[in-house]
């Protein structure tokens, strides 16, 4: 069966998908004032709930995914969710138990008859089961609505701007992808691409931070000295923050979150460094292969943000810095995802200090596999400035 949306799609239908979605989101401001405006107001709530826990120890998971998540429900939708809204929570309890799944669930591309057996050991059925329930309460419903309520001359959402894609394709009576069905599809993959990989980002730096307290103190003074207290971190500062932007790098490398590449198929014969690759033949890109190779960082397991920088503390590019992967199905948030990291949590480390629950019995850095590179879960302490 041929794959529809972005992420698991390929040949013309995968360009069109991937094209159109990338030239809406730069409309709506991929580096643009206007999206940092919607993820600041989104960071606004976050850090009041943060702020309400007075440095009482509490989980932060599902808070950061449901904000990271607002910010793309505020483009997609053209609206964000209030934390509490009863298809909000379950919509974000379902796409976390498919991201911790999938780890199983891949198997079922390298022998596709185990989803047959009776029963469910690979999670195989509850993952397509949830797709299903997301697609018909929040998808389909929100596309149907747009549908109800569209008007041309405000189309500043990504539905909306589809729909009118949609509508002028009509009018030409050609043939196209750009259809109702792989809306759908492409609305799911922005949610499931764009959602859990950021938040768990941010989880991690976090828990980074608390291992690292001197890090973590090096960043407030950049912060400080830069930003100050009486306003919020702009993008504008973030050429002026290297040591910041390095420990967002050393993250994001010694993570690396998307441990289990994306399965693309070959579309044709080729040789790759000596080896008959034959059409069709599924191949799953690993990047930990680079993110963790010590002939490259010399010391690929420690934690050491400095690597990203020069001897005058200026941030330097590493080609090997490869998190978003590389080439034509590179990661298509790559911007946004460095927008939300940076602002997140700049202002984070801005208003709080994070501290451990026990500073003699830290929470682990051994992660949890799905298709992201979680943390295991954790609580912290964020202790208003
Ligand atoms: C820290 C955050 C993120 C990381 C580390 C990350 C990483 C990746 C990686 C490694 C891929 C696979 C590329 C390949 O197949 O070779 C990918 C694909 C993709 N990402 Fe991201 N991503 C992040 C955030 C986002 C965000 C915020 C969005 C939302 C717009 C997004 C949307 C996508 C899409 C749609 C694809 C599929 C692209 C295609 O197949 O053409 N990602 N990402």
């Amino acid at each position: 069966m041929k794959c529809k949306g972005i992420i698991l799609s390929s040949g013309q239908l995968w360009k069109d998908q991937r094209k159109f979605a990338l030239e809406t989101l730069r409309e709506f401001g991929f580096g643009k004032t206007i999206l940092e405006d919607k993820i600041n107001e989104e960071i606004g709530y976050f850090v009041e709930i943060i702020g309400n826990q007075k440095g009482r120890q509490f989980d932060m998971w599902r808070l950061t995914q449901a904000s990271v998540s607002n910010v793309i429900s505020s483009l997609v939708y053209g609206q964000r969710f209030d934390y509490e809204d009863p298809i909000f929570k379950e919509f974000l309890e379902k796409i976390e138990e498919n991201f911790s799944a999938v780890g199983s669930t891949v198997v079922m591309n390298v022998l596709p008859f185990l989803r047959f057996l009776p029963g469910d050991l690979f999670k195989f059925k509850r993952t397509m089961r949830n797709v299903a329930i997301i697609e018909k309460k929040l998808v389909e419903s929100s596309i149907n609505d747009h549908l109800k309520n569209y008007d041309e001359n405000n189309t500043n959402d990504f539905i909306s701007s589809y729909i009118k894609e949609m509508k002028l394709v009509e009018k030409t009576g050609e043939e196209s992808y750009i259809n109702r069905e792989n809306l759908a599809k492409s609305i799911g993959d922005l949610f499931a691409a764009g959602t859990e990989t950021t938040s768990t980002t941010i989880l991690w730096t976090i828990l980074y931070l608390l291992h690292h307290p001197s890090v973590q103190a090096r960043c407030y003074k950049e912060i400080q000295d830069v930003v100050g207290s009486g306003r919020l971190p702009s993008m504008k500062d973030r050429s002026s923050m290297p040591y910041t932007e390095a420990v967002l790098q050393e993250v994001l490398r010694i993570v690396n979150i998307i441990i289990i590449g994306i399965p693309h198929t070959v579309d044709e014969d080729i040789i790759f460094h000596g080896y008959h690759i034959p059409k069709g033949t599924v191949v799953i890109p690993n990047l930990d292969s680079v993110l963790s190779d010590d002939k490259i960082w010399g010391d690929a397991d420690v934690f050491r943000p400095e690597r990203f920088l020069d001897e005058n503390g200026q941030l330097v590019k590493r080609e090997e810095f490869v998190p978003f992967s590389l080439g034509r199905r590179t990661c298509l948030g790559e911007s946004l995802a460095k927008m939300e990291l940076f602002l997140f949590m700049t202002t984070l480390i801005q208003r709080f200090e994070f501290k451990p629950v026990d500073p003699n019995n830290l929470p682990t850095l051994k992660g949890v596999f799905g298709i992201t590179h979680a943390p295991s879960k954790y609580e912290v302490r964020a202790i208003p400035r």
